[in-house]
């Protein structure tokens, strides 16, 4: 039989019968998990939110927040909706079990618990948790060594973040699949991620780069992709980081590809990337205003460059959210 993949993980359980915490504290306890137990919703949503756990056990009925309510709110956070929620339940109806499915619970257990099914779907989605733990943390050090790279220069300060924010938000307008906005909020971040390979020299060169310097430049798009291949959750980011360069007329690098060879959400992501750069200051230049931009990218749109109805869109959804924000200060 299958052991838990991780000693000492943590359970927590809560219900308002204390034979029920105590045998079931027991029955895990027994197997090498630590666990913790409460005895009402409110207090099972305090321990969740304060400390790390691998597991919730939740009791449907209990006192100040039923489980139902406290697998919602778990479920809706960032901070703890990778935690796996078991709602343990007398009630045996359909539409409880529909209830618990849209609350977002991982599985149920019908009370009186048995000990070997308890054990078995304890055991199963604590090693999910595990290999979703292992999976988040290399994602977290590719985004930070991504925001540290961005960190060097104090021009682009901000950049990597505007540009998941813009570009995710003119993925919605143009109704991209989910899959690709969140490729697209990585990409933001990580698109530069070769850049840790480029000398600083030529990173923080003022003037003009030579021949050569911009050769060795251009190197941290495949670079980039090299770095994040071997994520499999970043499948999607990979034609992202490769091809942010890349022009419309294929005088961009590092393929040359031409227009729509070019995937969509790659030009959403150089559409705001052009932008981003013009309305910012750079140590050659003073950040230009948001007409004087778009007037300068439309010259580009015109030398081939870039995606002209993706410019459009931009300049559409900036001015959109201005106004909206102008209508909301209105008293
Ligand atoms: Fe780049």
């Amino acid at each position: 039989m299958l052991k838990p993949v991780r000693n000492g993980a943590t359970v927590l359980v809560a219900d308002d019968n204390e034979g029920i915490r105590e045998l079931l504290s027991a029955i895990l306890s027994e197997e090498g998990y630590q666990v913790v137990t409460v005895k009402d919703g409110e207090q099972a949503l305090n321990k969740l939110r304060r400390r790390q756990f691998d597991l919730a056990l939740l009791d449907v009925m209990m006192p100040r927040r039923s489980g139902f309510a406290v697998c919602r709110a778990v479920k809706m956070a960032p901070e703890t909706c990778l935690i796996p929620v078991i709602l343990v339940t007398g009630l045996r109806s359909h539409e409880d079990k529909i209830h618990g499915i849209e609350s977002g619970a991982d599985d149920f257990l019908n009370k009186p618990v048995n000990k070997e099914e308890l054990l078995a779907r304890v055991r199963s989605l604590v090693r999910i948790k595990h290999f979703t733990d292992e999976l988040e943390s290399a994602e977290t050090v590719l985004l930070s060594l991504a925001l540290s790279i961005e960190a060097k220069d104090p021009y682009t300060q901000g950049h990597c973040e505007r540009l998941a924010q813009h570009s995710v938000a003119l993925a919605e307008r143009l109704k991209l699949p989910e899959e690709q906005k969140v490729a697209l909020r990585r990409g933001g971040v990580v698109h530069d991620i070769g850049k840790v390979a480029v000398p600083e020299y030529i990173l923080l060169k003022p003037g003009p780069l030579t021949p050569e310097e911009r050769k060795i430049m251009e190197q941290h798009t495949v670079i980039g992709e090299r770095i994040c291949a071997p994520l499999r959750s970043f499948r999607d980011v990979l034609p992202i980081i490769r091809y942010h360069h890349e022009r419309m007329d294929g005088t961009g690098y590092p393929d040359g590809l031409q227009g729509e060879q070019i995937p969509l959400a790659v030009r959403i992501l150089t559409t705001v990337d052009v932008y981003d750069a013009l309305t910012t200051d750079r140590p050659y230049r003073k950040a230009l205003s948001q007409a004087d931009a778009f007037a300068e990218i439309r010259k580009e749109v015109q030398q081939g460059w870039w995606d002209g109805s993706l410019v459009d869109e931009l300049e559409i959804m900036l001015r959109d959210s201005e106004a909206s924000r102008t209508e909301g200060r209105k008293p």
